[in-house]
């Protein structure tokens, strides 16, 4: 079984992509949307909720753990794997490598939480790249709010949007990375506010393929005989309402390939 976490929502885009390369595994999906949103909160008080939900995960049967969220990932990935060494985690990283080899204005974009663009996993790997592209970044302001209210798109959701990817696209960005797995969510009103000369980069196909490639020399696929439909728990440290909501989009989404 595939465990995945996230504050709320966001990893959901994630998940989204996982079904795609992997349709017939069990899941697990818990959203701490009870302490959500993680960008403002303590690394410790993150790496804290990583340990409950992790225990929780494995207690479910879980063999292996997403962390769905780029700021758990950063604040609590490296502290997890110490100290649950029996089960591997899979993280997030913004896109910084793709956009960074990819551009041609030589200017790159990076939305993100707060906790994410402090973090020295992010730091570390934006140093690598510096010295060839100009990297602007912003908070998506707004953004994780709007996305566990479920507004996706709308004149509400274009005003937040347009508040904090303008500044990056004013700076010359022709590729803007999507730092926080709830940002996919908001992608309408990102592309339609971005252009169709800007490239918007989600790390979640990637993420999707490397989980296959750690899963399958561990024996720990199980797609020939698991279940036709996707098999997802979902469970929520608060209300799951708008949970429910984005995860039956996803497998619209899904079935309507
Ligand atoms: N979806 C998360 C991320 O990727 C966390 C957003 C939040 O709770 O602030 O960073």
């Amino acid at each position: 079984m595939i465990g995945i976490y996230d504050s709320g929502s966001g990893g959901l885009s994630v998940l989204r992509e996982i079904l795609k390369i992997l349709p017939r595994e069990k899941y697990v999906y818990f959203a701490d949307n009870a302490f959500c949103p993680y960008g403002e909160k303590t690394p410790e008080f993150i790496r804290q909720r990583g340990r409950i939900i992790t225990e929780y995960l494995m207690s479910c049967g879980a063999d292996i753990i997403v962390i769905a969220c780029n700021t758990a990932t950063g604040a609590a990935i490296s502290t997890l794997r110490k100290e649950y060494s029996g089960v591997p985690f899979i993280g997030m990283e913004p896109a910084v490598k793709p956009a960074a080899l990819s551009s041609k204005s030589g200017v790159i974009g990076v939305l993100a939480t707060a906790g994410t663009l402090k973090a020295s996993k992010y730091l570390n790997n934006k140093g690598i790249y510096e010295s060839d592209v100009k990297i602007v970044e912003h908070v998506g302001v707004g953004f994780v709010e709007l996305v566990e209210k479920g507004i996706l798109d709308g004149p509400v959701a274009e005003k937040i949007v347009r508040a904090s990817l303008l500044p990056l696209l004013d700076e010359g960005a022709d590729r803007i990375v999507l730092g926080c797995t709830h940002y996919p969510f908001l992608i309408a009103p990102i592309s339609r506010i971005a252009g169709p000369s800007v490239e918007i980069i989600d790390p979640a196909p990637a993420v999707a393929r490397q989980l296959h490639n750690v899963m399958e020399p561990r024996g720990l696929l199980h797609s020939d005989a698991g279940p036709e439909l996707p098999d997802i728990s979902l469970v929520a440290s608060g209300d799951d309402a708008s949970e429910k909501r984005i995860l039956e989009l996803v497998i619209k989404n899904i079935n309507n390939q």
